[in-house]
This record gives structure tokens, C-alpha cells and sequence, in this order.
């Protein structure tokens, strides 16, 4: 995939992506977390670092972060933040990463970013990429939504919000079992404002689909929750925390 097609999710989100989605999961929890799972005295890295939410506050914990990104006006939005010297960012596709040579102790992906790799040859390519750049022992951590029973054909769905200003975003969507692809659209009408349309596309992968993935290339399952505060991860979670560690 070119760069730019991989850029276009957060080409599209960059203006709003802070005042959406700055709180919407629990970053104390998350960066308290990934403390304790970070290898001691290596680099970290993260897939799809966005504006920085979770790397910027890792990093200033002392740590080494790479965050990658696709999108130039994200990590431009990062770079605004004055992260600090613990942070690099590097824009690339994270299905094709420029790295290899064993050398970050730690890979993290949060928020279903895994799942902005829409098909299924691009989250195996991804996750034979990060399987080069880490350590022996090295671990990769993944956040994401637990899909819901596949429904028997394509299944649209519309939900709508405030968007906490006086307007509305409403939301429609397109799910196909058959390539787990779902496409959808926010449509923002703020109050007193033009409407914007911000479209997207996610690939879902199921828990057990993503072990599968991850153990074909050499990761074996160390943790699974619910929450970045470790709730116990059950048959009803409809989000999973997962730490997968390098074997051998
Ligand atoms: C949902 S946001 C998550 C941002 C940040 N990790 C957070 O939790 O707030 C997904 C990010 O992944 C980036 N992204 C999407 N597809 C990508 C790809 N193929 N390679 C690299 N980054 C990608 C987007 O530009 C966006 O910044």
C-alpha cells in the first residue's frame, strides 16, 4: 500500500482527533500498564502514534519511545506538543516498517489501531515487521474491541451523538462478515457550522484470529484483560488488553 493511502484515516481525523478522542480510554491506566511492561533500558514503539496520547506520557516517564505514524499531520500535531528527547517519530506505514535488527523491547498498538490495517495481508506483514524489530523476549502489546458475533450477511448500522458542543455527529456503517471490513462515516453537523464528513475503514480481527496471527510468527500469549487496569478478560469483554511475548 503507498504511503499516502495508508495516511489517509489520519489525514482525515488530524483537525479533530484531540477533542475527540483525547479521553477515550483511560490514559492513566494505560501508560501506568505499559510502565511496568516496558524491557528496562530499551526503546519502545509505537504503531500509529497519532498525536501522541499514550507516547507522549510514556516518554516523559523516561522512557525511549518510537512512534510511528502514517500520517504527516499527525505527527506534525505530536511534534507540537514539544514531546521531549525521549520520543522519535517516524513516519511509515506500519505494515512496512523500517526497522529491523532486534532492537525495541516493546511494540504497543492501541485503540484498534491494528485494525486501520484494512485486509488481512497488511496485519500479517505488520506483525511480521514487529516480530523483526524486537529483542529476544521482547513484547508486543495490543489493544482492541472484541467484535460481536458475525452476522450472517452485511449488517448497517447508524448511531448519532452530541458532540458536546451543541452539535451532532451521527454515524453510519457497513459490516461484511465475509472480509470482516467494516466502512463507515462520522457525519459532524456542529452547531452553527457546515457539516463535515470524516470516513473511515477498519479490518476487526477476534481475539482467538488475532492469537493465531501472533503465534504463526514466534508470539506467544503472556496476558489478557478487559481494561488497562487488568479486569479480568471474560466471555462478556467487549475489549481485551493483550501482551504476547517473543519466544526464544
Ligand atoms: C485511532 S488512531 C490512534 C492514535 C494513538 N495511538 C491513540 O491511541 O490516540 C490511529 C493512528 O494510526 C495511524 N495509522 C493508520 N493506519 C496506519 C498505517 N498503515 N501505518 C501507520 N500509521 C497508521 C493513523 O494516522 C492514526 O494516527
Amino acid at each position: 500500500m503507498a504511503l499516502e493511502d495508508a495516511a489517509a484515516y489520519g489525514e482525515t481525523f488530524a483537525g479533530i482527533y484531540d477533542a475527540w478522542y483525547s479521553d477515550i480510554t483511560d490514559v492513566d491506566a494505560t501508560v501506568h500498564t505499559l510502565n511496568e511492561l516496558v524491557l528496562r533500558g530499551s526503546i519502545s514503539l509505537e504503531l500509529g502514534v497519532g498525536t501522541g496520547r499514550l507516547a507522549i506520557p510514556i516518554a516523559k516517564l523516561g522512557h525511549s519511545v518510537v512512534g510511528v505514524d502514517a500520517s504527516a499531520s499527525m505527527l506534525a500535531r505530536c511534534a507540537a506538543k514539544a514531546p521531549g528527547p525521549n520520543l522519535g517519530l517516524v513516519q511509515a506505514d506500519m505494515a512496512a516498517l523500517p526497522f529491523g535488527g532486534a532492537r525495541f523491547g516493546m511494540a504497543f498498538v492501541a485503540f484498534n489501531t491494528l485494525f486501520n490495517l484494512t485486509c488481512g495481508q497488511a496485519q500479517r506483514r505488520c506483525l511480521a515487521n514487529v516480530v523483526a524489530a524486537l529483542a529476544p523476549g521482547g513484547r508486543l502489546v495490543v489493544e482492541a474491541f472484541v467484535p460481536s458475533p458475525e452476522p450472517t450477511q452485511r449488517f448497517y448500522d447508524e448511531t448519532a451523538r452530541s458532540d458536546g458542543h451543541g452539535g451532532r455527529v451521527l454515524t453510519t456503517s457497513l459490516r461484511d462478515p465475509k472480509t470482516q471490513v467494516v466502512s463507515g462515516v462520522h457525519i459532524h453537523q456542529p452547531a452553527g457550522g457546515p457539516v463535515a464528513r470524516y470516513p473511515w475503514q477498519i479490518r476487526y480481527l477476534h481475539p482467538g484470529q488475532l492469537d493465531q496471527l501472533c503465534a504463526a510468527n514466534g508470539l506467544r500469549l503472556q496476558d489478557r484483560w478487559s481494561t488497562w487496569d487488568k479486569q479480568p478478560f471474560t466471555t462478556t469483554s467487549e475489549r481485551h488488553i493483550t501482551v504476547y511475548q517473543l519466544v526464544g
